[in-house]
């Protein structure tokens, strides 16, 4: 079988290659399709920068708005799915719902589940896009006992999505044109990351053969965990601790340096990024212009300027070249539109689904593409004779 050679965490393994993401972590540079985040973020929103991650071009208006169209189209859920939402328990984390339902959709979509059919992947891909907001909102809805609205495909996608949180069938809601920028903004920023822990899931089940649903809904259980996507939920549970602590960032600072302790400065640090994330600059300023419009005052907002400044002065931080990452801000433009913190990751989830599907459609159509099956070095006992349960 030749010499394995182990890379713990695929630190220097690259599993393919790719034309959706560059990313170059010495420089803080981030682009889509060619395309950097900064010039997308200010001149799209996130349906039209999805059609450039997945087709890989700009949309001409044309086909811009058929894409458009062709997503209000699918935007409810079956009556049968809302139905599950009555089976789960109400405090149930909203990733465990996300992840559920969505790999639930191939039960009810088997009409579109080969992989190398291009009718079928196309319409899930639709569906996906469609339906992802509509079954994030009922997470939320679920948790607050509120009824389920249906979307409203006379609006924009973003403004569906918040309708959708906020609205209630005794209290019209109409989102603010400052949110609905800002959450545009937001999922402009997490659509891709190149080949990042749940992209790689995706790709790796996908490799399998495995259906879109079915990979999606993996690559949400993989975006979950706190080192991941799940860092932006515990990066605001962190500043609301150093808040309720008396604001001492000192002493969280000094913690994340104990390796005894265990605890990590949340929304800090990256593997690729050895220099500033460009996102959490692009998010930064968000919440800079977002906080002073709405006249919102985030106390969380200064504990994690200050906590930003104390880690970038300490020479622990300088040598690993540890800057905020993506999760760093991002909750403090969450909190302000009003969205609660359980929620945070389902945003991400939301942002991120656009890239998913590209490297699960960039995987089938690559010629030369085999299974994902990594090797391993077997550490356990030689051959040992059995022991009958008696004599052990
Ligand atoms: N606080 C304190 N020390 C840290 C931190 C942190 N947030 N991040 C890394 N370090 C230290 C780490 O202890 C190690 O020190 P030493 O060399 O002395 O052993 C060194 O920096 C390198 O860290 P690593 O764990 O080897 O780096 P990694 O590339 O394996 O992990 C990471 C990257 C993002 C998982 C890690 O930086 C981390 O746990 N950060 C906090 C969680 C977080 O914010 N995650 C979101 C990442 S960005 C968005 C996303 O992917 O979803």
């Amino acid at each position: 079988t030749g010499l394995i050679t182990i890379d713990e965490g695929f630190v220097n393994t690259g599993s393919t290659t790719s034309s959706i993401c560059y990313l170059d972590g010495e420089n803080g540079i981030l682009r889509y399709r060619g395309y950097p985040i900064e010039t997308l973020a200010e001149n799209c929103d996130f349906v039209e920068t999805s059609y450039l991650l997945i087709y890989g071009e700009l949309p001409t208006a044309d086909q811009l708005n058929e894409f458009r169209s062709s997503i209000r189209k699918h935007t409810m859920i079956h009556e049968d799915m809302r139905s599950f939402y009555n089976g789960f328990p109400r405090d149930a984390h909203p990733m465990a719902i996300l992840s559920s339902v969505v790999g639930a959709l191939s039960t009810f979509y088997q009409d579109s589940l080969d992989p190398h059919d291009a009718k079928e992947v196309e319409i899930s891909i639709h569906r996906l896009l469609a339906k992802l907001p509509t079954i994030a909102a009922y997470s939320y809805k679920k948790s607050v006992g509120q009824p389920f609205p249906y979307p409203n495909n006379a609006l924009t996608y973003c403004e569906n999505f918040l309708e959708m949180m906020f609205g209630t069938p005794a209290e019209d809601y109409h989102p603010d044109p400052d949110f609905v920028k800002a959450l545009n903004l937001l999922l402009i920023v997490h659509a891709d990351h190149e080949q990042n822990c749940s992209t790689s899931t995706v790709r790796i089940v996908g490799s399998s053969n495995a259906n879109l649903f079915a990979s999606i809904s993996a690559g949400i259980c993989a975006l979950w965990g706190p080192l991941h996507g799940g860092a932006n939920e515990a990066c605001v549970n962190m500043l609301q601790q150093i808040a309720d602590d008396g604001g001492d960032v000192e002493k969280y600072v000094r913690m994340a340096k104990d390796k005894q302790d265990g605890f990590r400065l949340m929304g800090f640090g990256h593997r690729v990024y050895k220099n500033r994330d460009p996102r959490a600059i692009i998010i930064k300023e968000a919440c800079d212009t977002l906080l002073a419009k709405m006249d919102i005052k985030d106390p969380l907002f200064d504990v994690a300027q200050r906590l930003e400044e104390v880690a970038l002065q300490d020479p622990y931080f300088v040598e690993r070249k540890l800057y905020p990452n993506v999760d760093f801000y991002s909750g403090v433009i969450y909190r302000a539109i009003g969205i609660p913190v359980q929620m945070f990751t389902v945003l991400f989830a939301m942002g991120r689904l656009p890239g998913w599907i590209a490297h699960w459609v960039e995987m089938h159509n690559s010629p030369g593409t085999r299974i994902g099956r990594p090797r391993q070095v077997y550490t356990g006992p030689t051959k040992r004779d059995f022991v009958p349960i008696e004599n052990r």
